[in-house]
């Protein structure tokens, strides 16, 4: 059958979704997740609360099962996130560490996470979110108790726990030239004349109708590339002010074109992943109260005009 993943693949590259451990419950949700798709992401599994909720107590549980259910449907695995400010279990996030202690911390569970999935996930988010928008770095717990150096360590504890896996910064609000994507640019640059292992670089686009569509996506993808490195749009999903009308979702089936033309107009864009594939599960209306409606799928997972534009764009590349 032609499939978002069959169309990409015949161009050298993926199509996936998220999925939260819950939604594999939703047996017609999981069994489209694991027909039309190639690649899948725990949205939550794999994240610091979930995988060391008490200190150097490691539970690899739930980003296990998701491993095991994409197996078992011939999916490919993105490992998200081995160091982000957000979801931090409550004993990392309420104590006060010394320098040395966090460094201790951090890495024992990169070096943990990562070989307990060797083999299972073909590439890490290893540092998520850890630029502003004005492109100064995020203040978290690691950046003010190590400072920027936390993040080219991460990245070498990550190598060495598994010398193939492919190592990647990811961020939203860098799917355009802008301050925070220069930014990433800079950084990475000097992370390369360093030989710090960095393979990748994974543009989110959380993107919204009301905001425009982000500034020359493709240059911005084939600057990246031009440093040597892989990029990969790591959680796209499209939302508008609800509720949704013809209009709205035209616009959106175009932006969801234009994105797929923008990742296979440069060769090193390896994949696309969707942040959760339907309006049934998405984490958009609970956090943006009247919006919603972001993904190529509806609620009862009828394909929506964004489907059609995205399968299009595949199949004329
Ligand atoms: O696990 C608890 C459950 O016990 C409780 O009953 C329930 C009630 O609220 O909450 C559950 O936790 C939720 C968790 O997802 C697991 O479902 C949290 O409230 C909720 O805040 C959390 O949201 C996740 C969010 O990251 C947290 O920032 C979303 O599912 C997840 O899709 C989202 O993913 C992030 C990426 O990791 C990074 N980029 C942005 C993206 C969207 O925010």
């Amino acid at each position: 059958p032609v499939t978002l993943d069959s169309l990409a693949e015949r161009t050298g590259r993926y199509y996936g979704s998220a999925v939260d451990n819950s939604e594999l419950d939703d047996t017609a949700y999981a069994d489209l997740l694991g027909t039309e798709f190639g690649s899948t992401t725990p949205g939550n599994g794999m994240k610091w609360y979930a995988t060391e909720p008490q200190r150097g107590v490691f539970d690899f549980t739930a980003g296990d099962e998701i491993v095991a259910y994409a197996q078992a449907h011939k999916l490919k695995v993105r490992g998200h996130t081995l160091v982000w400010h957000s979801q931090l279990p409550g004993w990392l996030e309420n104590g006060t560490w010394s320098a040395r202690e966090l460094r201790a911390i951090l890495k024992k569970h990169i070096t943990a996470e990562v070989r307990h999935y060797k083999g299972k996930v073909f590439a890490w988010d290893v540092a998520n979110e850890i630029m502003n928008e004005d492109g100064t770095y995020r203040e978290n717990i690691f950046y003010k108790t190590l400072g920027p150096g936390y993040i080219a360590d991460a990245l070498r504890w990550a190598h060495a726990a598994d010398p193939g896996v492919k190592l990647y910064l990811n961020d939203y609000n860098v799917e355009g030239i802008g301050a925070k994507s220069d930014a990433y640019y800079t950084l990475i640059k000097q992370l390369k004349a360093d030989g710090v292992p960095i393979d990748g670089f994974g543009m989110q686009a959380h993107l919204a109708l009301q905001y425009g569509f982000p500034n020359d996506m493709k240059g911005n993808i084939q600057r990246f590339a031009d440093l040597g490195l892989d990029v990969a749009i790591t959680e796209l999903d499209i939302r508008m002010i609800l509720p949704s009308d013809a209009a709205k979702l035209a616009q959106q089936a175009d932006w969801y074109g234009q994105v797929t033309k923008a990742c296979l107009a440069v060769r090193r864009c390896v994949g696309i992943t969707l942040w959760g594939y339907s309006d049934r599960h998405s984490w958009i209306p609970p956090v943006f109260e009247g919006q919603g409606a972001a993904l190529p799928w509806d609620e009862n997972l009828r394909r929506k005009p964004a489907y059609d534009a995205i399968a299009h764009a595949l199949a004329t590349a």
